[in-house]
This record gives C-alpha cells, structure tokens and sequence, in this order.
C-alpha cells in the first residue's frame, strides 16, 4: 500500500496516498476506531533519514511507537533505540534491538526505573545511560553503576510544534551547559565510562526553526570540544518535523544534516540522532465511524468514534490532523467539525473540515497518526483502546487487539483486595 518502489520513498506521505478502498476494507474487517500502521512506509522512513545521515547513529525514540511491530521493523532495518522509561527499555530488548544499540535517557526517573536499568546495564554492559541532572548521577552511583554514561544538557534553546514541546528551553531536562564539564568530570571520578553528550530542542522541528536546532548542536559542540574525556558519541536528539498540514513543505533533510555537520565542526565523535515522529507519523491513520451528525445554525458536527482518548494530539496540543472522508459515493462539501465520544469539550479531532457532507455510517481517516497517536490513548471514561492493525505488503495483521470492557478493570479485578 506504500506505492513508492524506491526504498526510501517519497519524502512526504499525504492522507490522500492512502487508498479508500483498502481502508474501508479494513474497518470492515477490524471494526473502529482502528489505527493502521504501515511497515513498508515506516521502512522507507528509516532509509531516507539514515541516508541523509550517512554517518550517524540512527536511535529511534521509542515513545512514538513503541508497538512491537514498529520496534521489530526498526531493529530489522538497522536503528538503535532511545527509552525514555524501565518499560520502553524492556519493550525495545524484547523486540530484538541490540543493547549495544539502545540508550536509556532518564528523566526525575523514578527510583524504580533507575534499578531496572541498572539491573540491565549491569547484564549488558554495552547499553549507555542518560542522565541530565546531577541527582541522577548521585543516585546512580548510590546504585554502583558502572557503565557507559551520557550526559543531558540542557542547551536553553528549544524548537519544535508547540511551546509544550520545545523541550531544550525547559530547565526540566539536562544540566545547564555551563556546568556540563565539571558533571563529565564528576561522573568520570566516580568510576562511570563516559561516552556521550546529549540535548534535545523539542519535537517537530520546521524547516523555519533550524536556527535553533543548529544553536542547540553548537552548544553541544563547545561542550564536547571543552571537557578532556574523549567522548564517542555527540547525540543531538530527534524533533524532525513532518508536514501535518497539506500544504505544508517536508522537512529538508539534506539542510538538517548539513547545519548539524557544520556545527559539530572539529568534534572528534560519532553524531546520534533519535528521531521518533519522522519515521512513524505518516505510516499510520486513524479510521474512525461517524455515528451522530448534527446540523445547528452555524455549524455541522460529526460525532465519531474516535476522540481524545483514541488520539489526544488534538485536545492536548491544538495539534492540527488531517481528516478525509472516505465515503465512495459523490457529495457536496460542508463545514464540518468532527468530535469523539468524550464528555469532554477539548474532545475534538478536527474543526473547520470542508468534507463531503457527513452520513451516519460515513467512514473518516485521520492522517499522520502514526507517532503519539495509540502510544498517548487512555482509558479516560472507561473508553477501551482502539485495535492496531500492521500492514507490511499484502499482509494485514491484528498486532494489539481492540480492548474490551474487561480490560478497563482488569487492573482492579487482579489487585489484591485494596479494601478488605
Ligand atoms: N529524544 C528525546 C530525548 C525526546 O524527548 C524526544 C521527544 C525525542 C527524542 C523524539 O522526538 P520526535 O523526533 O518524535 O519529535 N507527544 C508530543 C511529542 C513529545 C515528544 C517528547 N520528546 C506530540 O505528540 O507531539
């Protein structure tokens, strides 16, 4: 269904690629709300990023997709890992990544996260440690790591889709980079194998922010040229846009590698990036069925079945999704705000829509779901999660089935008695 032969395809893969016909199959075959995800496109995104990046480490940032299907496809096609969690962690060795290959970069990572990792560093001495605060290092010590160690820095300068997730200016994460070196020093005496650097400007970098990712590169660069450990790794993080909206230009990648080669100039070290959205958004939709259309003075508004709770990206961001009807037959548009079954005024997929004038019964796709869409859905209103189907060439396969009633409690029915 990916219909590029070339392996790394067209740089940008729009709604409108997709074809009806095979996604009214499905929602036939699985039911909705239903997320479908692409592998052959998720592989063509892995090679024409890893092309524009000859030279670097290529990690995928697990929290896109941590799907076993996607983690597997990824593992096969020569990407490493970055785990921002114990069970992104667990999740990414049991799909097969080399632990050579995976990074765990903790964040105030509970101190349960922090044994778990160091229960696997310890097993596999290969894996490389994150840590962005001088408290993170202490407790790690108090954990008698010993293993590789990379350092978060915070660089005060971010990028990316939102203010909520231009990461670099938030002093939440990394060390500020003026005292960078002395926690390199630190982490050295206490007997850690220091190998890497790392920031990250935010998610979704636009081909008009890559100013702020080079600034965040060049700070890396002072950092690394600064400190005497010779490092192996320079890992500049992920954030690689992806247009959302149909006008919108694809990242220009070439440029990208261009402004991080040139900032990282005379730095001894390998380059890493972590992308997560790039190589899985537009692998993915949504297939969702309208179920209530209202017509009121101002307004059409198709209730579907999909919401907040089957991709919040919407309702947490302001984050714009494409929507295509894919009804067959021929009808007039109309403006049509399209919303989920929450009770909940942000449950909103897409306001402002022209789309053939909805039916109850219609079937709608939401693009670029592929990253944070099933990797953010909640139980909010006891609203089970929605199935995941993988399509790799012909095959169509159920990789996370729909979940029930049952599964809403299941947590409850299995605990021990909370109150005897
Ligand atoms: N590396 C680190 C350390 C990160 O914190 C992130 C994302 C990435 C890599 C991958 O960023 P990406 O290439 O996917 O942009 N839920 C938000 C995105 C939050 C991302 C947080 N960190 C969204 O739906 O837009």
């Amino acid at each position: 269904m990916s219909g590029d032969g070339d392996a790394s395809g067209a740089s940008v893969r729009r709604l409108a690629d997709w074809d009806a016909e095979d996604l009214r199959a499905l929602a036939a075959e699985y039911g909705t709300p239903l997320y479908v995800d692409d592998l052959a496109r998720v592989r063509q995104n892995y090679a024409r990023l890893a092309g524009a990046f000859p030279d670097a480490e290529v990690l995928f940032a697990v929290k896109a997709n941590a799907g076993r299907h996607v983690l597997r496809t990824l593992a096969a096609a020569g990407a490493g890992a970055e785990c921002a969690s114990a069970g992104e962690l667990a999740r990414a060795l049991d799909a097969g990544f080399d632990p050579a290959d995976v990074h765990y970069t903790a964040v105030n990572p509970p101190a349960a996260d922090l044994d778990y990792a160091c229960r696997v560093a310890a097993e596999h001495p290969a894996l490389t440690v994150t840590a962005g605060a001088r408290d993170t290092v202490e407790r790690l010590a108090e954990r008698g790591f010993a293993g590789r160690f990379c350092l978060r820095v915070h660089p005060g300068v971010g990028a990316g889709h939102s203010e909520s997730v231009s990461t670099g200016k938030d002093a939440k994460f990394g060390v500020p980079a003026a005292d960078a070196t002395a926690v390199l020093a630190d982490a050295a005496e206490r007997g850690f194998d220091v190998v890497g650097l790392h920031a990250h400007a935010g998610s979704g970098i636009t081909n008009d922010q890559l100013e702020e990712h080079e600034a965040v590169v060049s700070t890396l660069a002072d950092v690394a040229r600064e400190t005497d450990l010779a490092l192996e790794f320079v890992d500049v993080g992920g954030g690689f846009g992806v247009p959302y909206r149909e006008e919108e230009d694809a990242l220009d990648l070439d440029e990208v590698a261009a402004r991080t080669r040139a900032a990282l100039d005379g730095v001894d070290a390998t380059l890493t990036i972590e992308p997560g959205r790039y190589l899985v958004a537009d692998a993915g939709v949504l297939l969702t069925e309208v179920n209530t259309v209202k017509r009121v003075a101002d307004a059409t508004i198709a209730g579907a079945d999909a919401g907040m709770t089957t991709l919040v990206r919407p309702a947490m961001y302001g984050s714009y999704h494409p929507i295509r009807s894919l009804v067959a037959d021929e009808r007039a548009t109309e403006n049509v705000s399209v919303v989920g079954p929450v009770c909940e005024s942000t449950d909103v997929l897409g306001e402002d829509r022209d789309l053939p004038a909805p039916e109850r019964g219609d079937l709608l796709a939401v693009g670029n779901a592929g990253a944070y869409g099933i990797e953010m859905a909640s139980q909010y209103n006891s609203r089970p999660r929605p199935a995941v189907v993988a399509l790799d060439g012909d095959d169509t396969e159920v990789v996370r089935r729909r979940e029930t009633l049952a599964d809403v409690t299941l947590a409850e029915d299995t605990a021990s008695d909370p109150y005897p």
